[in-house]
């Protein structure tokens, strides 16, 4: 099956993806062409249905948008930061483990990594699962570039896309799995994004979310105070499993580890 995506400015019209793009051992550039005419750039493989900067509401985002945090981001915090943050030795590998087991990809399934970064889940259900279909998606270039690189390395096809979790472009019923790795507290309009990732999951599909939680210690409780002038937000799990009810999901799965919680969701 092939990838289609759904034009940004034109709900009813698809947007046919050559297969080619994800096919990264050689740089494709070019530009995909929806069915009403409204055109869209790929550069190096990166399909760009923005175009434009997104409006940055946060410090958080805005520095995602920094080429040194984007060069950084996997190897100088992303590997370590569960140990920091669950207070134990979480190695990325265990981490990896809980993501293939509760997402268990599929021959020939669709997976979205949504507001992926640096595209470590995408490419670790990639490896789980040589067959499966990856599409990595963020509104930033300069991760979406820094993933496009280490995807590359790692001999891992998947699709780039550039747009924003707000509006996500697919139909419906698209994917058979999301997974979204630290992104939920990242997000301005997280209902907006969680609403959008009920709508393109199929009704079978599994949400794997890695998320922080409301600390019960008092410096904790100071750090996230200053981290959410920054514009990052942390709920209680409670308060999450609301946020993910309201939405329209049901929670399956959950480990909770210092401040660090997994959630399997699937749609209720
Ligand atoms: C914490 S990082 C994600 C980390 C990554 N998923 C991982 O597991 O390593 C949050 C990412 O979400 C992206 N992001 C935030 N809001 C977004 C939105 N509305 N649409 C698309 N991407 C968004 C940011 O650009 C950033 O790269």
């Amino acid at each position: 099956m092939k990838l289609e995506l759904r034009s940004p400015i034109n709900e009813r019209a698809g947007i046919h993806v050559p297969d080619e793009v994800a096919q990264l051992a050689k740089p494709f550039n070019g530009t995909v062409v929806s069915k009403e005419g409204d055109e869209y750039p790929i550069k190096n493989n990166i399909i760009d249905l923005l175009g434009k900067e997104p409006d940055f509401t946060s410090i958080a985002n805005y520095s995602n948008h920094w080429k040194l945090t984007a060069s950084i981001y996997e190897d100088i915090w992303r590997k370590r930061s569960l140990s920091l943050l669950s207070g134990e030795e979480f190695p990325i590998e265990k981490e990896h483990e809980l993501l293939i087991e509760w997402t268990a990809p599929k021959v020939d399934g669709w997976y979205l990594d949504l507001g992926c970064s640096t595209a470590l889940y995408g490419r670790a259900l990639k490896a789980a699962q040589k067959k499966a279909n990856i599409v990595a998606l963020d509104f930033s270039s300069q991760m979406l570039e820094e993933a496009r690189l280490k995807a590359e390395a790692d001999e891992t096809d998947m699709y780039f896309l550039r747009a924003d979790g707000r509006h996500l472009p697919f139909f419906s019923n698209t994917f058979d799995g999301i997974v979204m790795g630290g992104t939920l507290n990242e997000l301005t309009e997280e209902i907006k994004v969680l609403y959008e990732a009920k709508r393109v999951i199929k009704k079978d599909g599994v949400f794997f979310m890695m998320h922080l939680i409301k600390s019960d210690a008092w410096y904790g409780r100071l750090l996230q105070e200053s981290a959410s002038l920054g514009g990052i937000k942390f709920w209680t799990v409670d308060e999450s499993n609301k946020l993910f009810n309201q939405a329209g999901f049901k929670v399956e799965e959950q480990l909770v580890k210092g401040i660090v919680c997994f959630t399997k969701l699937v749609p209720a």
